[in-house]
């Protein structure tokens, strides 16, 4: 295996395959003891619901017996935890949402929750907390004044950001866009939504995302563009790697079983960075994938293997793509390179751009950009 950074959410392998439709097929997974597994599979990290590591009403004496055996774990195996996060979605209370219930007893209570796992985040020495608001939605659009909603979401991550600066973590916040599942309609449906949600925060400054692959596919979008805009931003905090095949229900499928040509975009985007430079994420490379429900538990483990091989093996070919002369003399001639440069010149006025004289425009149109071939060179080197 290589020495890339891999961390799994203890929620993937501890899925025991209940669905809408069918019981669950697995026995639950001693929390510590997934850990152990991960890091002799040759995970580096793992992340975990406060509701993975402990049920939920717990009593303090009970949670903190649950927290000190995953810690053990922990420290036993050198595996980092690097993420935390909140369980808003799994008890009834929750089943108008949490931060946006339009129950305001339900909103104090979920909000608590949440501040309490900050404190358990800041703790375990996790850098990012992120928050997946899975019931905060809607199935019908008159259920909430969709504006007073927006209002009291924006409300409960200021509250969050305010508590980790008050208490001096060095904790960021990372929202994770879904567009549906299990509401109808989820708030921050995309990686858009929520940047432009951020950017009207106080403390938006500790905030950014945690694009999950398969969410912005749902959504019949592109990830690997919506990575791209979150690091151009500054904003990529977090990721979760999956698979999906397009508009349909969450498959959270293993990284690579879903569109495997995007995924290779995104490996060699997060290993490579852009053509041009730019900002880099340097986070884990995180996996919040579903081993399928048909899988016992030696499929479980098998699963997790995949995550990390698949990744492996597109980092390698991504490798082997961005060194190959013909594709960077390929990048030359499509102009990648060239977008690179700013569009006005350095200390260019309005009136001189103004007056200069317009291009040969039907010879530019002319020009054969050669982005098939350099697909195809892209798609020699996955699957040659
Ligand atoms: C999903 C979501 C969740 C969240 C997780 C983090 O698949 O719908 O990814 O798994 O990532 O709950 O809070
Ligand atoms: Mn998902
Ligand atoms: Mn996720
Ligand atoms: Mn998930």
């Amino acid at each position: 295996m290589s020495d890339i950074k891999y961390s799994f959410g203890l929620w993937t392998v501890g899925w025991p395959g209940a669905d809408p439709f069918g019981t669950a097929t697995r026995p639950d997974l001693d929390p510590a003891e997934s850990v152990r597994k991960l890091a002799d599979l040759g995970a580096w990290g793992f992340t975990f619901h406060d509701n993975d590591v402990y049920p939920f009403g717990s009593d303090d004496s009970a949670r903190q017996k649950h927290i000190d055996s995953v810690k053990q774990a922990a420290s036993d195996t050198g595996m980092v935890c690097e993420m935390v996060t909140t369980n808003t979605f799994t008890h009834p209370v929750f089943k108008d949402g949490a931060f946006t219930s339009n129950n305001r007893d339900v909103r104090r209570f979920g909000l608590r929750k949440v501040l309490r796992n900050v404190d358990l985040a800041a703790d375990m020495g996790a850098s990012t907390f992120v928050m997946w608001g899975g019931r905060e939605g809607t199935e019908y659009d008159n259920s909430k004044d969709l504006n007073a909603a927006h209002a009291r979401y924006a409300e409960g991550i200021d509250t969050v950001g305010s508590y980790i600066k008050e208490k001096g973590y060095g904790l960021k916040i990372a929202l994770e866009p879904k567009p549906n599942e299990p509401r109808g309609d989820i708030f921050l449906p995309t990686i858009g939504h929520a940047i432009a949600l951020i950017d009207s925060l106080d403390n938006g400054d500790i905030v950014g995302l945690n694009p999950e692959t398969g969410h912005e596919q749902m959504a019949g979008l592109n990830y690997t563009h919506g990575i791209a805009l979150a690091l151009h931003l500054g904003k990529l905090f977090h990721i979760d790697l999956n698979g999906q095949h397009g508009p349909r229900y969450d498959q959270d499928l293993v990284f690579g079983h879903g569109d495997l040509l995007s995924a290779f975009f995104t490996v060699d985007l997060l290993e490579n960075g852009f053509p041009n430079g730019g900002p880099r994420y340097e986070g884990p490379r995180h996996f919040d994938y579903k081993p399928s429900r048909t899988e016992y538990l030696d499929g479980v483990w098998e699963s997790a293997k995949a995550n990390m091989e698949t990744y492996d093996m597109l980092a390698a070919k991504a490798a082997a793509y961005r060194a190959d002369s013909e594709v960077q003399a390929a990048f030359e001639h499509a102009g990648i390179f060239e977008l690179g440069q700013s569009t006005l010149a350095e200390g260019e006025t309005f009136d001189s751009f103004l007056a200069e004289a317009d291009p040969d425009v039907d010879a530019l149109a002319e020009k054969d950009y050669g982005l098939v071939r350099l697909h195809q060179l892209a798609l020699k080197h996955l699957i040659g």
